[in-house]
């Protein structure tokens, strides 16, 4: 028995012949010193990967991926370290012993029952399986009919059907199990008399495999429409099975990966989805089992490609767990695209609608994930409200903060600019502009956006009526607040400070304070044209309404959202009252305060 690891592994790299244990994986043709293949790890038609048998090592002089026996059998399988260990012991009947316990009677206690329950999981999963073909089995049939699955696929994921709450179990006591391995197996749960029972009965079941191809558990579907169940009902989590670490599909990809390199991977929401896409032929789909996404999965998806396309549901919640899937991906390093699927498709029903083809138009059309995250940011917004823009943008600039870059950043503005019009100059500055305070940021936000809207036109009438003196201008009116760029405020004071001290302004000065080939509302200023307004008095009370209005719908719409944040009952009464007020003033267009 080896003293420690090195030493172990030592002697399991001897057993290991690298030219044999490759020759299962490639095919090889001697030449000279070494073995040449094409190489498994990208797409080639002549060989350039080369063993060297008395090295043990392999290098390819294509994709320069090179390594042992062990690195060979890690990328081949797409797993890591210690998993390519124990597939490489168990393939020369060796044990890998646990060098960091002492070897006490409970690990093989344990290993023996593991082994157990995986064995029972695997009757269960064949005998699943061949009830499907029986008389008894005929809603499983139809429901197969009904979803149009094929041979093929029965085949490839292994569906099977529990034909009631006793078969089952039944059986796997008959073939010498005890109820304890099946229930730690989860394949039988106890009722509230103390009777074991099958908890897929009626379900067509869809088993769940791990890494090895074993059986770990399954996932079953109802084929009745009854609401009050469960649609699908999952293992419960065992000894060999961790629902939140299984990717459904991923076994078929990692056989995939060794008949050939493969390029991306495709995530699809549902286990139905993986299997329609493989009959369309795209074999590279997985899902995980309605469990959320985590960097577990990522960590192993990450193993057989760094490209992904997320294609999940077209509906809203589809959507929102697409949002979320893209950034994982990307944090852990993929590069990562998606698309939405028009009227909330899933990939099912895409493809049973419009074909293979039209589902291959739509990978080919994924966008990048920011993009696809700048449309989901966009969807339901009304860019014609003030309020609904401002949002957007404060998301969309958060959004674009995750990027390394101004220049990353700068690919998007064009997209943005499509979508909510919004100009690519305001985006280049409150996007760059990250130095400022948040509150600032925003109010800058708001105050570039606002640009855009009647604001503006209102604000450029009610500057170029003070710069010309006009009869009408209320001077005690406190316009400052108003002023959402620094050029009005710089012009309002300047015309406030000579309306005072009484002095002869020369409206020729303002070329020496402003460079007016950068201010265009400058020049709409300094040559208003008062005739186009017909009545310019009652136009200018207007025009003072109108911002003093956009001002309190836009600190209606903050209110209302601290409102919805805040928890305390007390803040949550003056919030209110603070609302009231505005609203009356809204109501009664009061001016002041
Ligand atoms: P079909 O109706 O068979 O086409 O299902 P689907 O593949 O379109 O799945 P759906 O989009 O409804 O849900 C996505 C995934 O979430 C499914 O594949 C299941 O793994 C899981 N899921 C759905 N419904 C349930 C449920 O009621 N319970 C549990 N545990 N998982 C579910
Ligand atoms: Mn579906």
């Amino acid at each position: 028995m080896a003293k420690d690891f090195k030493e172990w592994l030592g002697e399991l790299k001897s057993k290991c012949d690298i030219v044999s244990v490759m020759s299962k994986y490639c095919h090889l043709v001697q030449k000279g010193r070494g073995y040449w293949t094409c190489c498994p790890f990208h797409l080639e038609k002549t060989p350039s990967l080369c063993i060297y048998e008395y090295e043990q090592t392999y290098h390819c002089y294509g994709c320069k991926e090179h390594g042992d026996v062990v690195k060979f059998v890690q990328k081949i399988e797409s797993c890591d370290f210690m998993q390519a260990v124990e597939i490489l012991a168990k393939s020369v009947g060796m044990e890998v012993p646990n060098f960091s316990l002492k070897n006490d009677d409970g690990i093989e206690k344990r290993k023996k029952e593991k082994d157990l329950v995986l064995q029972a999981l695997n009757d269960a999963m064949l005998h699943y399986k061949e009830n499907l073909y029986k008389e008894i089995a005929k809603p499983a049939q139809e429901y197969i009919k009904k979803r149009k699955l094929t041979i093929n696929q029965l085949n490839d994921f292994v569906l099977g059907y529990s034909v009631d709450y006793n078969e089952m179990p039944n059986y796997l006591i008959g073939k010498g199990y005890s109820y304890d391995i099946l229930q730690k197996a989860g394949l039988v749960d106890k009722n509230q008399k103390g009777n074991f029972y099958d908890p897929f009965a009626y379900r067509l079941m869809f088993p769940l495999f791990n890494m090895y191809n074993e059986c770990v558990g399954f996932s079953a579907r109802i084929l009745t429409n009854d609401k009050t169940k469960a649609k699908y009902r999952n293992s419960s989590n065992t000894v060999v099975f961790d629902k939140s670490n299984l990717i459904y599909g991923l076994n078929l990809l990692r056989q995939q990966k060794q008949k050939e390199a493969i390029d991306k991977i495709i995530i699809v929401e549902g286990q139905m989805d993986v299997i329609a896409m493989h009959k369309a032929g795209f074999k590279n789909a997985v899902a995980c089992l309605g469990t959320a996404f985590t960097e577990k999965h990522a960590k192993q998806l990450k193993l057989v490609s760094p490209n992904v396309i997320c294609c999940l549901d077209g509906d809203k919640a589809g959507l929102a767990a697409c949002n979320k899937i893209v950034d994982i991906l990307a944090s852990e390093g993929f590069t990562v695209k998606a698309l939405k699927l028009p009227n909330g498709n899933d990939p099912d029903e895409y493809i049973k609608e419009h074909g293979a083809t039209k589902m291959q138009q739509q990978l080919d059309n994924a966008v990048d994930y920011i993009d696809f995250q700048i449309d989901y940011l966009a969807m339901g917004v009304d860019f014609k409200q003030s309020n609904q823009k401002t949002k957007f943008m404060r998301d969309v600039i958060a959004l674009l903060d995750k990027l390394n870059s101004d220049s990353e950043k700068q690919v998007y503005f064009k997209h943005i600019r499509d979508i909510s019009g919004i100009p690519t100059d305001i985006l280049r500055q409150d996007v760059f502009n990250r130095n400022v305070t948040q509150t600032e940021q925003s109010s800058k936000i708001e105050d570039n956006l606002n640009i855009e809207d009647g604001s503006n036109k209102a604000l450029k009438f009610i500057l170029a009526s003070m710069l010309y003196k006009k009869e009408y201008v209320n001077y005690n009116f406190n316009l400052k607040k108003y002023l959402f760029n620094d050029t009005y405020a710089k012009l309002y004071d300047l015309i406030m400070s000579k309306t005072n001290s009484d002095q002869n302004f020369r409206i020729s000065s303002l070329y020496d304070e402003f460079n007016f080939d950068e201010e265009p509302n400058l020049v709409d200023i300094i040559n208003y044209n008062f005739e186009e307004n017909g009545n310019n008095e009652k136009y200018y009370n207007e025009c003072l309404w109108n911002i003093v209005e956009k001002d309190l719908i836009n600190q209606q719409a903050k209110l209302n959202e601290q409102f919805q944040n805040c928890t305390d009952v007390n803040q949550r009464k003056q919030i209110l009252l603070s609302i009231a007020k505005i609203t009356n003033r809204l109501k009664n267009k009061n001016m002041e305060d």
